[in-house]
């Protein structure tokens, strides 16, 4: 006998991962609150005193913009006796509480309460709303309930960078519309069907041969920090679904950045921003949104056909694949396979998975 034994693939993740309520406690208490999570947009709150909520890992947020034109996030709760504080979208001159109208500066600082000043030694400068981290990308308002946690700079190392180099006006961009998709899987799964396009030829036709050149496509972790990166060129001009310049730099290119655990910004062929966010309900319902950008938020007949184009065919065929999976896990008869680990990389490799199923992992064994 010579040589070694080839060593054992690496294989898929344990369904448990997908379907253990408890180990979904554990993400929610854990990974997703220590973890940069999308909040919206600033565009969402360009004046003082303009307001949006949103929720992260099961905590109701807002975000709300200061008349020192700082928008800050907080948690939704009144500091006297846990009310809500605001619902959806808004504009206020000071935050007041549903409940004993107890009101609060754009800061967060107390203000006033009905009769507080009956209570002996009420001290309204140590009482303000529960502040949370938050940072924005290039417009994109993202937040973290870890007060620890490094900056998104840390953990995605380039890519703002890299994202101002493939979409120029990014900074001027403000959602055209954001398509909200319910999917019955765990989140895990449809972030996963996200991160390998080793299904892409078959499931994606439309994807395959009107947007992107399958033959070149790639993904590979960073190396440094949580991020995915997908790469590719765009499809024969004559085969694009939709027009594009390609005297514009860049413009011949495709890239994705998924941003662990539930964002990513894609860039079309084109320079056509459109992004990826996710929230996890429980573990097996979670929903993804697909926005679509424009300057301004401006009304452009392409974008929406290519949103739309999108809907119908890759968000449709990915749905019917992640809600399959979904049950194929609780199957009895299901047994983790080998991933395919192409030492090559390329379309037909799932060594994104691997990076994937290792974070995950991380984020909750022991
Ligand atoms: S709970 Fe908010 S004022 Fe009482
Ligand atoms: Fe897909």
């Amino acid at each position: 006998m010579t040589g070694q034994d080839p060593p054992a693939p690496v294989r898929s993740l344990a369904a448990r991962y997908y379907t253990d309520p408890a180990i979904f406690e554990k993400e929610r208490r854990g990974l997703l609150s220590r973890t940069w999570q999308f909040a919206g947009h600033e565009s969402q709150a360009r004046e003082p005193g303009d307001y949006f909520t949103c929720e992260i890992a099961g905590d109701s947020l807002f975000c709300i913009r200061g008349r020192d034109g700082v928008l800050r996030a907080f948690y939704n709760v009144c500091q006297h006796r846990g009310h809500r504080l605001v619902e959806g979208a808004g504009n206020t001159r000071a935050i007041v509480c549903p409940y004993h109208a107890w009101s609060y500066e754009l800061t967060g600082a107390f203000r006033n309460g009905p009769n507080v000043e009956a209570v002996p030694g009420f001290d309204g400068s140590s009482i303000r709303l529960t502040a949370v981290r938050s940072e924005s990308l290039h417009g994109f308002v993202f937040a973290n309930l870890d007060d620890d946690a490094a900056p998104m700079d840390a953990w995605y190392p380039g890519v703002r960078e890299e994202l101002a180099d493939y979409v120029p006006d990014i900074g001027a961009l403000a959602p055209l519309e954001w398509i909200e998709v319910p999917e019955a899987c765990n989140w895990k799964i449809s972030v996963e069907n996200h991160s390998e396009c080793y299904h892409c030829v078959l499931r994606h036709p439309t994807f395959a041969t009107g947007v992107i050149r399958p033959e070149s496509y790639d993904i590979q972790p960073s190396g440094e920090g949580y991020v995915l990166r997908h790469t590719t060129e765009c499809q024969d001009l004559e085969r694009m679904s939709y027009p594009i310049d390609l005297s514009v730099p860049r413009a011949g290119e495709y890239r994705t950045f998924l941003l662990w655990p539930m964002f990513s910004f894609q860039i079309y062929p084109g320079n056509v921003l459109n992004t990826y966010h996710w929230r996890a309900h429980g573990v097996d319902a979670c929903t993804v949104w697909r926005g679509w950008y424009t300057p301004g938020g401006a009304e452009s007949a392409v974008i929406r056909q290519l949103a739309a184009q999108d809907l119908e065919t890759t968000v449709a065929e990915d749905i019917r694949l992640v809600e399959s999976v979904a049950q194929g896990l609780k199957s009895r008869g299901y047994r983790p396979g080998p991933l395919v680990l192409d030492p090559e990389g390329g379309l037909n490799s799932e060594h994104s998975i691997r990076t994937l199923q290792q974070w995950m992992r991380e984020a909750v064994d022991d």
